[in-house]
């Protein structure tokens, strides 16, 4: 194996430059962290390089390992860096086999031989710990980390720090206002009879069907958010009429199709592009490609692409939900709708990307399936 050799400080300058630039601008708290992982390995020539993070209402810390990777939790206090963090002290272990404190479970399992290990807590402007970088195998000749690398991680965090912070703060707004719209759009469905994950299911399908129609993540998030809004205008609608058994006259189902119009005046006043995103939708996720569709038979790309995606993903989970009146469709029935209505009721790109990506929406419909 051949060693790395130690850093000059012109070359340690370097990567401090490089990444806190690149970490300045990222707003997406998994890339910060991956970003910070690898300027914490490069600075201290390590194997591997982790940054966790406190979950303080979970009770938990959890890092993400790379780019697209979930994240992975553990409770407080376990495995070395959750000691290292509650503790408040670095650990640094030079040989890890040697020491009681190793759980070498992980090495069994992957086959990795783990030799020397650094944990170093990392602090807020408070004070307060929010997380720690953890190093696995010094590259050099000498095998193991030094206090030398245990400053060059305090300072790596030091300049990450602020702008971990914000982001942090950045994405508690983020899921904040999630669970916001969740509740509301919950509202909507409830009135209904639409039950359970139905508005999230809705969200994460439109997720899907954007980025397979090539929309950006940031768009694709944004539709995420604020499709679980698309009827949220029913909070306006009698119940009477909401919820009548059997045919509706001609006066009710005008006045159920209003909940379009109501949702979009609800939420178009807002300043807020989220809000301003979700009126979008709830005015036209009935519109229909061909023109039949209301409140206003637009058609084709007059209908805003967020609602035009929102359409399929809506029709294809009300179709798989079982309802007190109607069973849920099979498959083949459900497909067979879909290549029917391409370019009548639905845009024919999105249906191409429905069945391209049909797979990870059965995944989802599975993964958030109702409980009984
Ligand atoms: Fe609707
Ligand atoms: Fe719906």
């Amino acid at each position: 194996m051949m060693y790395k050799q130690e850093l000059t400080p012109e070359d340690l300058l370097k990567i401090i430059f490089e990444y806190t630039a690149k970490i300045a601008n990222e707003r997406q708290l998994n890339a910060v962290l991956v970003h910070m992982a690898d300027m914490g390995r490069e600075l201290i020539l390590s194997d591997r390089c982790t940054v966790w993070l406190i979950d303080e209402t979970n009770h938990e810390i959890y890092t993400t390992v790379a780019h697209g990777v979930d994240e992975i939790r553990i409770p407080f206090g376990t495995g070395l860096v959750g000691n290292a963090i509650s503790a408040g002290e670095p650990i640094i272990i030079e040989d890890a086999y040697s020491d009681p404190r190793h759980n070498a479970d992980n090495d069994r399992r992957t086959g990795y031989h783990t030799k020397s290990i650094i944990t170093v807590p990392f602090r807020n402007n408070d004070g307060e710990i929010i997380g720690a970088y953890q190093a696995i195998n010094k590259l050099t000749e000498v095998d193991y980390f030094t206090s030398r690398d245990l400053e060059l991680l305090s300072l790596a965090a030091s300049y990450a720090g602020k702008s971990l912070e914000s982001v942090m703060l950045h994405q508690e707004i983020i899921d904040t206002q999630r669970e916001i719209i969740f509740t509301m759009g919950e509202i909507g469905e409830i009135r209904s009879k639409e039950t359970g994950n139905h508005v999230k299911r809705v969200a994460e399908y439109s997720y899907v069907l954007a980025l397979g129609l090539g929309l950006s993540v940031s768009q694709a998030e944004l539709l995420r958010t604020a499709s679980p809004m698309h009827d949220i205008g029913k909070v306006a609608i009698p119940d009477a009429v909401l919820n009548k058994p059997g045919k509706l006259t001609e006066e009710e189902y005008d006045l159920i199709k209003d909940h379009t119009k109501i949702g979009h005046q609800l939420l178009k006043g807002s300043k807020r592009e989220l809000l301003r995103t979700a009126s979008i939708v709830a005015e036209q996720h009935h519109e229909k490609w061909d023109g039949s569709g209301y409140p206003a038979g637009r058609k084709g790309e007059d209908i805003h692409i967020f609602g035009r995606i929102t359409a399929v993903a809506d029709v294809f989970d009300a179709l798989s939900a079982e309802r007190v009146y109607k069973e849920a469709w099979p498959l083949e029935k459900i497909e067979k709708l879909f290549r029917e209505e391409r370019g009548r009721h639905f845009d024919p790109r999105v249906v191409d990307v429905f069945f391209a990506e049909l797979p990870k929406l059965l995944q989802i419909r599975k993964r958030l399936a109702d409980e009984e």
